[in-house]
């Protein structure tokens, strides 16, 4: 079964939206193998985007990220990678449809309550990042 890593970042945590958010997961059949919470410190979280290191936006999102509780899982199931990306919705607030979690409760560019692994070798990286 495919995996992937799924962040409730801190605004999720602190808006009381954890429930809600694994719960559109667990409907959809994902199972959840591993889950923990945690405050990320400032180096997973520049290890976890390095990615966007470089961007005008890098810091801002390290600062984030590191702001609070985060609720850090393995999702397995048949093409999970893709059916969490779906659930979660794009990436921007504004193009978010309704009836995804973004599209739901997201209203700030990076504030934006989940994060998903977007391919099998970010998958693997971050679940090695977050739970090893
Ligand atoms: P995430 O899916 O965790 O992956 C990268 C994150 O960068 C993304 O969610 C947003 O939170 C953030 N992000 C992407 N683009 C921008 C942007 N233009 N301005 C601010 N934050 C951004």
């Amino acid at each position: 079964m495919e995996k992937t890593l799924v962040l409730v970042k801190p605004d999720g945590v602190k808006r009381g939206l954890v429930g809600e958010i694994i719960k559109r997961y667990e409907m959809k059949g994902l199972k959840i193998s591993q889950i923990k919470s945690v405050v990320p410190t400032k180096e997973l979280a520049e290890k976890h985007y390095e990615e966007h290191k470089g961007k005008d936006f890098f810091d801002k999102l390290v600062d984030y990220l590191t702001s609070g509780m985060v609720i850090a899982m393995v999702l397995e199931g048949e093409n999970a990678i893709k059916c969490v990306r779906i659930i979660n919705g794009a990436t921007k607030y504004q193009d978010a449809v309704p009836g995804t979690i973004r599209g739901d409760f997201a209203y700030m560019e990076t504030y934006n309550l989940v994060h998903a692994s977007d391919c099998e070798v970010s998958a693997e990286r971050e679940i090695k990042l977050w739970f090893e």
